[in-house]
């Protein structure tokens, strides 16, 4: 059993395979976070823990524990003695705002229910997991808190939310309403954040804690590319291999705060929820609301291994469909080849093309619908523009078909062009404070998806188009923040529900959607990678990792998103030289090299690469083929980071059962006469013997970690380098 009560101290012990999570209910029924790390045999953690409560500022009163209010609350709620930041916080009807949940009742069942109308990880059988739903409540204010934990059997997982609800007779209003809370007993880490910017998305940031909050946060209404809704806590010496590391990720594609507090006696408390900023929440008598889950993750052996464990839950307990677990097409996207000047015959020239080189999807970006011959006009309108094609939607696909190619499409359902018919039709339904003007951001407005009918229409538009031809694959963008967030439906007292309820409109719209198309390949895009994180992943399988297409920027783009996301999940293309967002010129097959961490596609028009160029995608089509099951399915370890070393940046995928492992390094800029840089290998059998195809050596797994050897020399900037190792 994973979770155990002992009646005794009145604590719960949550195990994963090698940690333990320890809460305990205190004799007045507060509802205490005792330990999260290695694993412990106890229950009873009192004389090794204190309940951080001892030396406080000594408030007296029926509620307090022994002399104060601030101790290691699992889901601590304000105005009633705690002064760090909450998870939850609610006005009663009265104006009054104070929280003090205390223990009811608690169950324990096998498996995992799902959150209502909100994305959240799987079991594939019971057996997978158990869960503990343990209900809180306040018995002032009327404010109820049902916490739910699920702890994965086989991986250091414990998955959290809440359902809050109200049984007093008048309304509360949440504030804060967030999905977890942490305490840790001291402030001896780091933190990571992925914060970042368009085309250059997820970059690795650590910083050692410091008294105060310190948080990782969006406010734009999606998840953002300036910061993504993951952290990883770490001792201050930890590594990719050394280390307690405790990972925090939403489940979200709103905005969404993650925030950890050093508090005066130097614990730490870590929440992380929905972005309490401009939101609130009506909970009528009654009512419920569920925060979005939290997938919490432990290693004790640094962090490679703790985004090895996210990789293994979000690609077998989060993805979902038939794509899940297939190989994906090699796939040419027109939009570097021909931005928006295309029609039919051109889309079709490159398919034929991109036939001869064994590529096997073309997808039709931006464009091809309403009047759209730039960013200025046209979105919202989701009718095919024939008059530009010059043919159908059926036609085209049918030609691309001939041609040897399946063929996908792109849609961007959120936005809309005041320039559009939908919006001529529909101003009203706009993100927009009618008293006020509103933003433009690349031209365009956002569609209002708390209302049904902007989801019922684009439930028609989308189904309408895919059913007329035989799409294979679905791009799904979204290019610009929320500004004015404000819906004409909801009345003023639910207006700032605006956030979250968007957010729950577009996961309707999804949920439609990938239901009534499933055997559609669906993949996510925000300006790139502006939303790439679970929420959207639990939807779509793939998300495009960025708009920068430059093979060596893309080094430490895609590994920091590698810190929580599965390689698998991660869109990468080959993409033309100089590249369209640098200007930097780096070999073929780098490009290629660098593009198989990830879906693996062309994004270029083929049609202009000389022939030695274009013998050379054989060459890459080949070892995406040779190695693509490595990738897609193997543990992936980082070897050398790009944000530490300014030359090399290398990184290793071994199959589970260790008999294969393929090793790439790229180097992003080249020094004469530079010190050989050793890589030591990771994830090998210690006691197996390997040989390496391109050094003709062969060593045992122990010598290749432990010792490594160094990276062979190579001329000029950005040359990579594949090592090929098997088992013998
Ligand atoms: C942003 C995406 O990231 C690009 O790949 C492309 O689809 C454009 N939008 C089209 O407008």
């Amino acid at each position: 059993m994973s979770i155990q009560f002992d009646e005794q101290s009145r604590s719960f012990k949550l195990d994963t395979p090698s940690a333990s999570y320890v809460l305990q209910i205190t004799e007045k029924g507060q509802l205490l976070h005792r330990y999260w790390g290695k694993t412990v045999s106890d229950y009873d953690l009192g004389a090794l823990l204190p309940w951080n409560g001892a030396q406080t500022i000594g408030l007296q009163g029926e509620n307090t524990i022994d002399a104060g209010g601030e101790m290691a609350f699992e889901f601590p709620g304000g105005g009633a003695g705690d002064h760090r930041v909450p998870a939850v916080t609610a006005v009663a009807a009265d104006g009054s705002s104070a929280v003090d949940l205390r223990y009811v009742s608690h169950s324990v069942t096998p498996g995992k229910p799902p959150l209502s109308g909100l994305p959240a990880t799987y079991v594939n059988s019971d057996d997978e997991a158990e869960t503990l739903v343990i209900e809180t409540a306040d018995d002032y204010s009327g404010l109820t808190a049902t916490l739910y934990y699920t702890v994965f059997k086989n991986l250091d997982v414990i998955t959290r939310h809440a359902v809050l609800g109200n049984k007093a007779a008048t309304p509360l209003t949440l504030g804060y309403a967030l999905s977890a809370a942490i305490e840790l007993p001291t402030n001896k880490y780091k933190m990571l954040g992925l914060p970042g910017a368009w085309a250059r998305e997820r970059q690795v940031e650590w910083a050692p804690l410091r008294r105060g909050g310190q948080s990782l946060q969006s406010r734009r209404g999606y998840s953002s590319a300036m910061m993504n809704p993951f952290t990883a806590l770490a001792d201050l010496d930890a590594s990719e291999t050394r280390g307690d590391v405790y990972g925090f990720n939403l489940v979200y594609s709103g905005s969404f705060l993650i925030e950890a507090e050093v508090d005066h006696k130097d614990t730490t408390r870590v929440v992380i929820g929905v972005n309490p900023y401009d939101f609130s929440w009506k909970l009528e008598p009654g009512e419920l609301f569920t925060t979005p889950e939290a997938v919490l993750v432990f290693s004790a052996t640094g962090y490679g291994e703790m985004s090895r464990t996210y990789h293994k839950l979000y690609s077998k307990n989060l993805c979902r469909g038939v794509w899940r677990d297939k190989r994906r097409p090699i796939l040419i996207n027109n939009w570097e080849a021909t931005y928006f000047n295309f029609n039919a015959d051109r889309l079709v020239g490159l398919a034929e093309k991109a036939a001869e080189a064994g590529i096997e999807m073309l997808v039709m970006d931006d464009g091809w619908f309403g009047k759209r011959d730039d960013d200025r006009s046209g979105l919202g309108d989701w009718f095919v523009n024939e008059e530009k094609l010059g043919c159908s939607l059926a036609e085209l696909v049918e030609r691309v078909d001939d041609a040897g190619l399946s063929f996908g499409i792109w849609f961007e359902p959120e936005m809309i062009n005041p320039d559009s018919d939908l919006y001529r039709a529909h101003p009203d339904w706009v993100l927009r404070i009618p008293t006020r003007p509103a933003n433009l951001g690349r031209n365009q407005l956002v569609l209002d998806m708390s209302r049904p009918d902007v989801q019922d229409y684009l439930v028609e538009r989308i189904s309408d188009v895919l059913g007329q031809a035989d799409i294979k694959y679905l791009k799904w963008d979204c290019n610009r923040y929320l500004t004015e967030t404000f819906s004409a439906l909801l009345p003023a007292d639910r207006s700032r529900e605006v956030w979250h309820r968007y957010i729950l409109g577009l996961y309707d719209v999804l949920d439609r959607i990938t239901s009534a198309f499933p055997k559609v390949l669906f993949e996510s895009c925000a300006s790139g990678g502006g939303r790439y994180d679970p929420g959207m992943l639990y939807y779509m399988p793939q998300t495009w990792t960025s708009d920068n297409t430059d093979a060596i920027d893309r080094l430490s783009i895609q590994y920091g998103t590698s810190f929580a996301y599965p390689i698998r999940t991660m869109g990468a293309h080959v993409s033309a030289i100089p590249n369209h967002q640098t200007g930097r010129n780096t070999p073929f097959m780098t490009r290629g090299d660098v593009a198989l961490q990830g879906t693996f596609g062309y994004e270029l028009d083929l049609t202009k690469l000389d022939e030695a160029e274009f013998d050379l995608i054989e060459d890459q089509i080949d070892r995406y083929q040779e190695y693509q099951k490595l990738i897609f399915g193997g543990d992936f370890y980082r070897l050398i980071s790009p944000f530490e070393n300014p030359f090399e940046a290398a990184w290793m995928y071994v199959s589970p059962d260790k008999k294969a492992a393929f090793v790439q390094c790229v180097l992003q800029r080249k020094v004469a006469n530079h010190v050989p840089r050793r890589v030591q290998l990771q994830g090998l059998d210690p006691a197996a013997l390997y040989f390496i195809e391109e050094l003709g050596v062969s060593y045992h797994g122990d010598s290749l970690m432990h010792i490594g050897f160094e990276i062979p020399e190579v001329f000029g900037d950005h040359e990579s380098i594949c090592l090929t190792i098997k088992r013998k």
